[in-house]
Formats: C-alpha cells, sequence, structure tokens
C-alpha cells in the first residue's frame, strides 16, 4: 500500500513538473534566454555588444522593442534586418519580455520634484 501511495505521488509530481515546464520554457544558460519560439534569431542578432542582461531585464511590447532597435540601428551601429526577420525578433521579444505592471513606478508630478539643473532652458542643446 505505501508503495502504491510513493508510486502515485511519484507519478503525480512527474506530471506536475512536465505541466510546469511546458508553461514555463527551459533558460538558455549561455544567453539566459527563454528558449522559445524564434530565440535563436535573437542569440544570432542580439548579444555581439552587450550583456545579454541588458536586454532580459528590459520589458517592452512590440512598439517599444521596436523602437529600442531603431535606436540602435541610429546610433549603435546595430545592422538592418530583412523584414521578416525584425519581425520575428520583435515578436519574441514582445512575447517572452512583456511590460509589467510592477516593474516601475509611476513619475513624480513635476510640482513635487527639484528643479532639474539640467533641463533643456537651463542647459540648451547645441545645435
Ligand atoms: C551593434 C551593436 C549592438 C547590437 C548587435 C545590439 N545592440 Fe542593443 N545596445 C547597443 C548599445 C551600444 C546599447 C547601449 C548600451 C548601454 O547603455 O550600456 C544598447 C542597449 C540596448 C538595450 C537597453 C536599452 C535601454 O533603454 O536601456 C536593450 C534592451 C538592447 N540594447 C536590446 C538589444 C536587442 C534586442 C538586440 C538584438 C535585436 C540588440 N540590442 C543588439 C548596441 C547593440
Amino acid at each position: 500500500m505505501r508503495y502504491i501511495r510513493a508510486t502515485v505521488s511519484g507519478v503525480a509530481a512527474i506530471l506536475i513538473a512536465s505541466v510546469s515546464m511546458a508553461q514555463e520554457p527551459e533558460i538558455d544558460a549561455f544567453t539566459g534566454f527563454k528558449k522559445t519560439g524564434d530565440w535563436e534569431l535573437v542569440r544570432a542578432n542580439c548579444i555581439a555588444c552587450h550583456s545579454t542582461k541588458l536586454i532580459t531585464q528590459q520589458r517592452g511590447t512590440a512598439a517599444q522593442w521596436l523602437a529600442m532597435i531603431r535606436w540602435m540601428q541610429a546610433k549603435q551601429n546595430l545592422w538592418q534586418f530583412e523584414p521578416q526577420i525584425e519581425d520575428k525578433i520583435v515578436a519574441y521579444l514582445a512575447e517572452n519580455y512583456p511590460p509589467q505592471d510592477d516593474r516601475r513606478r509611476a513619475a513624480i508630478p513635476a510640482d513635487l520634484m527639484p528643479p532639474n539643473p539640467f533641463a533643456p532652458e537651463t542647459h540648451p542643446v547645441p545645435e
């Protein structure tokens, strides 16, 4: 009886483990990326210049991820992507690293802030 109970709970544990594995993708040991979908495209294109933690700690919608890519292309020599490749990279990022409510506090209203010494009025940006 004891043996049967142990076997039943063992089988249950394996079932629970495999169900939860199906929900949470495995993490790649080298990059830290979730190994799901088109993660290998992200590995191929996003690890040359900076730590992958810069990516895995970031969150965003597809539009926000695309804006980061456009900024890197404009300012940081990130190469251009074929549109189909770019769509897959952005979809992977937005699906696996989406916005989360608990990650940032709301902005403080301007009237509760001290004056900003670096504001453009006091430090005009050179043309
Ligand atoms: C050609 C070099 C290069 C490649 C390749 C590259 N990046 Fe970047 N990225 C940068 C630089 C430079 C920064 C600024 C680093 C810093 O702030 O220290 C940056 C910053 C970032 C940030 C932080 C943005 C922020 O607001 O703080 C994220 C997220 C990011 N990259 C994601 C990606 C993703 C996703 C890819 C693949 C599509 C990628 N990077 C590929 C150069 C690159």
